[in-house]
């Protein structure tokens, strides 16, 4: 997922994703063509009320150590 400025213009209006895109890489950074990016969508609209995360209440404690 990433976010910017009027990016959920491209969704539609009764969809709406708070300006964030979604999409799924293979390894190698390629885009995955066989994803159905609205399956993203649709889970993630659960979490419409903290910003379309599930880990909304995670992200500012992370310190930026790697997990292993
Ligand atoms: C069936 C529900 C479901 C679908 C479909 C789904 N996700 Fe998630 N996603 C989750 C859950 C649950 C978590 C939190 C996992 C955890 O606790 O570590 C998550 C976590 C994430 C996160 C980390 C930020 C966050 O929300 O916590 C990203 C980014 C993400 N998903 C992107 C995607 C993308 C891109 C797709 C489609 C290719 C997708 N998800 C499809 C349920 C879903």
């Amino acid at each position: 997922m990433e976010k910017g400025p009027d990016w959920g213009l491209d969704y539609d209006e009764s969809l709406p994703t708070d300006d964030w895109q979604f999409q799924r890489f293979w390894p190698d950074r390629s885009v995955n063509m066989d994803e159905n990016t609205a399956r993203c969508q649709s889970c993630h609209s659960s979490q419409s009320g903290s910003g379309f995360l599930f880990t909304a209440n995670r992200v500012p404690r992370f310190d930026g150590t790697p997990v292993e």
